[in-house]
């Protein structure tokens, strides 16, 4: 077997030590990128330790930032947009990271010169066309691979006009590089969501001072620099929720997990699980910061239906879920799920794959899972994550409660992108 290979037995106790989980992602990313921008220093505390983070902080030290890194805050010097005069030229690897390349090509679709975009083999299959499209109609010229424009990419920036843009699909990731982009135009920029996907972009850009207008789904964005702080980065709820779904298939456990982002389009698969049966709950704490506490008891669990509606609130959380749903009494339908074709792995797939090797019944038809639970879950299989985080974190949960050992490849790799701590935490209940 292979070295990466890591092989999650049965847990041998409840869940109820408090794991040690990480920042929020998509926070930590969005706070490099407003402290790179602002003119002065900006501290960050409780960033996300994951590579894909990690990267996004190389990216604006190549792009001019300075940062220092104290034993519980990192230190960012910015004004990137100063110094960017002297750096015309340079290649920015973004490893797994979808969401660190998207934003980071709407930051540099700002800036003066020409930047390369990489990635991994998984980025270097992800489609950049719905950032570039937008994009362009500012102004920048943008060029990657094939129709879709997969990466390598590179980003000719500089001079670019507002625009008033529909955004065609649910995505934070476009709305937010139009967002960063918009920072640099030459007047106002109008971004409209069809529906609505998480907000940390209009949050952190309001609390940077940035004159922004948010009227249901249409976001204006003045341009404007964005104002030095410090920032506290909530834990990441996506995160919490492996935890959550953990606590409710072990017997006797019981959860408590505090300072949770639990903004509402963050949170939908509390919703989720509160509808299949599971003693869940959120309560916000903070409606400012948008911080909560989530507690989770080990729960008998019954099936349910997701709504195309409701996917963006929980796009991360549907592996994980479909684990839930796969130890549920009954059938559950997890409609639209279109968008997961083109995450880390076409994760409709790889969770299809996961779910029927556990011996549920994961049925595709176009878009929609339909998911038949079972009492237990078989183990004495290989999980193949294709390097897919969620997939990887998915399988060692669900192997906590199965038959046998479950082998789950490129697990230390794929965990390393956004959770870091998630093996130790793993290993502490083997
Ligand atoms: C993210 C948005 C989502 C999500 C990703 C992080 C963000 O992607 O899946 O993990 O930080 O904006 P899409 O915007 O592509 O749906």
């Amino acid at each position: 077997m292979s070295k990466s290979t890591r092989s999650v037995h049965r847990a041998t106790k409840p869940i109820i030590n408090i794991p040690i989980i990480p920042g929020d992602k998509s926070i930590s990313h969005r706070a490099i990128l407003l402290a790179a921008l602002a003119d002065g220093k900006s501290h960050i505390h409780g960033l996300s330790g994951g590579d894909d983070v990690v990267r996004t902080l190389t990216a604006i030290e190549t792009l001019g930032a300075t940062i220092k890194s104290e034993s519980n805050f990192v230190s960012i010097s910015g004004s990137i947009i100063e110094t960017n005069s002297a750096i015309r030229n340079v290649t920015i690897d973004c490893g797994n990271s979808g969401t660190g390349i998207r934003l980071l090509m709407g930051l540099a679709a700002g800036l003066e010169g020409s930047f390369q975009f990489d990635g991994d083999d998984s980025l270097r299959k992800r489609p950049m066309d719905r950032v570039a499209t937008p994009l362009e109609l500012m102004g920048a010229h943008i060029e990657g691979i094939g129709d879709s424009l997969t990466p390598p990419i590179v980003v000719r920036g500089g001079n670019l006009n507002g625009i008033d843009y529909e955004v065609p699909v649910p995505s934070a990731q476009v709305k937010s590089a139009i967002m960063f982009a918009a920072l640099f135009a030459s007047k106002p920029t109008v971004v409209r969501e069809k529906s609505s996907t998480r907000a940390h972009s209009e949050e952190m850009f309001r609390a940077s001072g940035i004159d922004i207008e948010i009227n249901d789904k249409t976001i204006l964005i003045n341009p404007g620099v964005p104002t030095a702080r410090d920032w506290q980065i909530p834990i990441d709820p996506s995160q919490a929720a492996f935890w959550v779904v953990a606590a409710l298939l072990n017997p006797e456990s019981q959860l408590v997990l505090e300072n949770v982002y639990v903004g509402k389009e963050r949170i939908g698969f509390v919703k989720v699980l509160q509808r299949m049966g599971a003693k869940v709950s959120v309560e916000e704490r903070d409606s400012v910061l948008r911080i909560g506490t989530v507690t989770a008891t080990a729960s008998p669990l019954r099936a349910t239906d997701i709504s195309p509606e409701e996917v963006p609130s929980l796009v991360d959380e549907i592996p994980i879920l479909a684990v839930a749903a796969a130890h549920a009494e009954g059938e559950s339908h997890f409609n639209g799920l279109s968008e997961l074709r083109i995450k880390e792995s076409d994760r409709l797939a790889t969770t299809q794959r996961l779910i029927e090797s556990l011996g549920a019944t994961a049925q595709l038809n176009g878009d929609d899972l339909l998911i038949r639970g079972t009492d237990e879950f078989h183990g004495g299989f290989i999980c193949e994550t294709e390097g897919d985080h969620r997939i990887a974190m998915s399988a060692a949960i669900a192997a906590l409660v199965a038959s046998d050992a479950i082998e789950i490849t490129r697990f230390k790799e794929s965990t390393e992108t956004s959770y870091p701590e998630f093996a130790a935490e793993i290993e502490k209940l083997q």
